[in-house]
């Protein structure tokens, strides 16, 4: 079993209210549907070595089961709820090498479903799972290929194809599909008590851990003892795990808007970039700092922190209901372009050089995205052609930057290779937002005052 250490004293997450909410959403607009919602696969690392598994959030969110290789189903026809599991089936052999596995009986009683089979038995049992419905629901182009094995898509056209036919001369045609996820999505976009005690101590211990990580930096250590240092001091406060790889950036590597590799030292007078989070029992957090290795910011790296700093805090006081993500952006650019014009890295008019989108040079991603148990989580951000509003309980972040190229000739050279961004966590209340993640420093003297502080960690 996973750990789930940090998760002991957290209100227990509703599974079975969620599975009775999408047996009721997937009949809001037709009398019979099935969906299903697959696990994932184990991914090979090499030969016989696997990637440490992490199930499918979609399908742990409605099953709170942890094993590979298993499909839900979801049927309502006939006005009758039901909810299927195929599971792997209890092998000891198998369970000598690769540990427990529930098994078909434990799954009913343990996981609440109506009826469970093996997962050999799918193929057999779909096409009965499929009477009488006149939807069906899957995600697409969302499992592995694995060799030897037909593919889950493949199996699903199949067994739809099949069921048109056996249909005779009725008129039917393909089984109308949907796209379980955007379902789902809309179920997860609204966070309840439960997810926000998680994504709270997510923040939390995310927050400390860039913290302390940060009264540990120095020059000469390499990013990824740094990274380390995240992971240790994250799971040791009961995160199972990050919620992406982290991005432990020292001087230009920072201006990779993705860099993962986390090979190089840490230079004295050269800023370093973390972007880490950490899950809480399946929800993460996504924070990024970015601070002088040395304690002190030369006067062009305070230049842009400040810039960015400040629109990152106007950014927060203008998340509440009614506001949308595109206008939290729009602010952004048009704040981070007036900077780029007053620096001299672009000349001209700030509306023509957002509409060419001159700005995109430094600042070439989004401010916010969507957060719960997927770092760029579910939920949709167009609702009727427009951009949706924010509503009490939706958590996203807010993650404006300004990164300077190390080779942009365009700009005085002591502002090449500077990259900066500074990200926090939100969820929108009645009166404004929370920030999950305030307790990580981010004004220039309260990150002064812990750089450098604590000395390393050695064996
Ligand atoms: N850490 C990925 C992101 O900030 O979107
Ligand atoms: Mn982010
Ligand atoms: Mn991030």
């Amino acid at each position: 079993m996973n750990q789930k250490k940090v998760a002991e004293d957290l209100r227990a997450i509703p599974f079975a209210a969620r599975r009775q909410h999408f047996l009721s959403q997937i009949v809001a607009q037709t009398e019979n549907a099935v969906a299903i919602v697959p696990a994932h696969s184990e991914l090979i690392r090499n030969h016989d070595v696997h990637f440490k598994f992490r199930q499918d959030t979609n399908f742990y969110y409605l099953t709170g089961f942890e094993e590979p290789d298993a499909i839900a189903v979801f049927r309502n026809v006939g006005g009758k709820r039901e909810y299927v599991l195929f599971v792997r089936p209890k092998d000891l052999a198998q369970e000598i090498w690769t540990g427990y596995r529930t098994g078909v009986d434990a799954a009913v009683s343990t996981c609440g479903a109506d009826r469970a089979y093996s997962i050999s038995d799918f193929d057999q049992q779909l096409p009965k799972l499929l009477q009488g419905a006149d939807r069906f629901y899957y995600s697409f182009y969302k499992t592995n290929q694995r060799n030897g094995v037909e593919h889950l898509d493949q199996k699903i056209l199949r067994h739809l194809d099949s069921y048109r036919a056996s249909q005779g001369r009725s008129g039917r045609g393909f089984l109308p599909i949907f796209d379980a996820a955007e379902l789902l999505g809309e179920m997860r976009i609204f966070k309840s008590p439960e997810e926000l005690d998680r994504l709270r101590r997510a923040g939390d211990i995310t927050a400390r851990v860039h913290t302390e990580v940060m009264a540990r930096t120095k020059a000469g250590l390499y990013e990824f003892q740094i990274e380390a240092l995240l992971e240790y001091l994250a799971r040791d406060a009961g995160c199972e795990r990050h919620g992406y790889p982290s991005i432990v950036a020292g001087g230009k590597n920072a201006t990779i808007l993705h860099y993962v590799e986390n090979a190089e030292k840490l230079n004295d007078g050269e800023l370093l970039l973390i972007d880490a989070g950490f899950e809480c029992d399946y929800h993460t957090a996504d924070i990024t700092r970015t601070y002088p290795i040395n304690g002190k910011m030369s006067a062009p790296q305070q230049e842009i922190y400040q810039v960015v700093l400040n629109v990152q805090k106007e950014c927060i006081r203008l998340a509440k209901p009614g506001a949308t993500l595109a206008a939290i952006h729009a602010f952004a650019i048009d704040a981070l372009t007036d900077a780029m014009i007053a620096l001299k890295f672009l000349s001209g008019d700030r509306k023509k050089l957002i509409e060419t989108l001159a700005y995109k040079r430094y600042y070439p991603h989004g401010t916010g995205h969507l957060l719960g148990m997927d770092v760029h989580d579910a939920g949709l951000y167009q609702q009727n052609g427009a951009p949706r509003l924010l509503e009490p309980g939706m958590v996203f972040t807010i993650e404006p930057g300004f990164y300077v190229l190390h080779d942009d000739a365009q700009v005085p050279a002591h502002y090449r290779g500077i990259g900066v961004r500074i990200e926090d966590d939100v969820v929108i209340t009645p009166e404004g937002c929370e920030v999950l993640t305030a307790k990580a420093p981010k004004e220039i003297a309260d990150m002064a005052s812990v750089i450098g502080t604590k000395p390393w960690l050695t064996v």
